[in-house]
């Protein structure tokens, strides 16, 4: 039986042209069943083709690779979303969650939750106009989750190909867990699948995921941060890799940034916000000594060879 789709989350800052290869680089084929963008702001006019095509970058070949959107305005999103598609992307998301002040405040991400015609709308019309698969990436509510089942429906009823429930509320913040309950009850509202997001860090939450909400596949943000090989260990039940291919893959993210024009000093602060993720799931255990090196791989080399003796 094949296993169900496990996916990278879009994450801003993140899941860049050189993230998202990496990932998919470094765990098997296939093991990897989405990646997206981070979310393109669509405000005052539809985003140019060449500025979607930068975004997608090269597509790998096992892996479908979305580009997400955000905005308010049905005429000029769907625009995007028929430039998106005709730019390469293998589906559109739709970010309907995003909590960041700002965007809520002009309305954008996760204040549409409490506009569901507005939520469909869109959804309906990027259908009408696009020929790949689109998704909604939704959080559980604004204040409240009694919407969830009414929200999911008129996704679905618009037409969406897939809906990605995150457990949070907008008001939450990361720290407060996840209520997966929420994305049980998205599973049991629609007939399309339902992927699952929220605190799925490692086999046993994924697994706990799966058995516990019935969502058709997970999808993966901060776990992939801590551990890139999350998706492989899923898959194959491959064992935890070691500090040293820990340090391995930063010098591979490093080189893949300098290649694609990231000054030394946006590389270092990547690979420090990398470091600081790794550090507490114990995968590069001293990693908060690099938090405030300036010669991170010759520190990291002298803390790795601490760490052996
Ligand atoms: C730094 C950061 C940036 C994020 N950016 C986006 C984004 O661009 N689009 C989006 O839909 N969600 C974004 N998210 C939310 C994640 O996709 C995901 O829903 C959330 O982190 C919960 O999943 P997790 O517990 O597996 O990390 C972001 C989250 C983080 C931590």
């Amino acid at each position: 039986m094949t296993k169900p789709a496990i996916s990278l989350a879009p994450m801003e800052g993140i899941t860049d042209r050189s993230f998202r290869h990496l990932i998919v680089e470094c765990n098997a084929p296939g093991s990897v069943a989405m990646t997206t963008t981070e979310f393109v702001r669509v405000s005052q006019l539809p985003t140019p083709l060449i500025q979607l095509q930068q975004l997608l970058g090269d597509k790998p070949a096992h892996t479908k690779t979305g580009i997400q959107l955000m905005g308010n305005d049905v005429e000029i999103l769907v625009e995007t979303a028929r430039r998106a598609a005709e730019a390469g992307a293998d589906f559109i998301d739709y970010n309907f969650g995003c909590p960041a002040p700002r965007v809520f405040k002009h309305g954008a991400g996760s204040a549409l939750l409490a506009k569901p015609n507005l939520i469909a709308d869109i959804v309906r019309h990027s259908k009408a106009v696009v020929n790949v698969p689109v998704s909604a990436k939704i959080r559980s509510g604004v204040e409240h989750d009694s919407n969830i089942e009414d929200l999911c429906k008129q996704i679905e009823d618009a037409g969406a190909d897939l809906i990605i429930i995150h457990g949070r509320l907008k008001t939450d913040r990361y720290t407060d867990p996840a209520d997966w309950s929420r994305i049980t009850r998205a599973v049991n509202s629609v007939n399309i699948p339902v992927h699952g997001n929220g605190d799925a860090v490692d086999n046993a939450t994924i697994n706990k995921m799966l058995d516990e909400t019935g969502c058709a596949g997970v999808m993966i943000g901060r776990g992939a941060l801590n551990n890139p090989w999350i998706f492989d260990e899923y898959n194959s039940n491959s064992q935890r890799r070691t500090p040293r291919q820990f340090s391995d893959w930063l010098h591979h993210y490093a080189d893949l940034m300098a290649v694609r024009g990231a000054t030394p000093t946006q590389v270092l602060g990547k690979l420090k916000q990398a470091a600081k993720a790794m550090g507490p799931a114990g995968n590069i255990p001293f990693a908060h000594s690099l938090l405030r090196s300036n010669d991170f791989f010759s520190d990291l080399e002298n803390l790795l060879a601490e760490d052996l003796v």
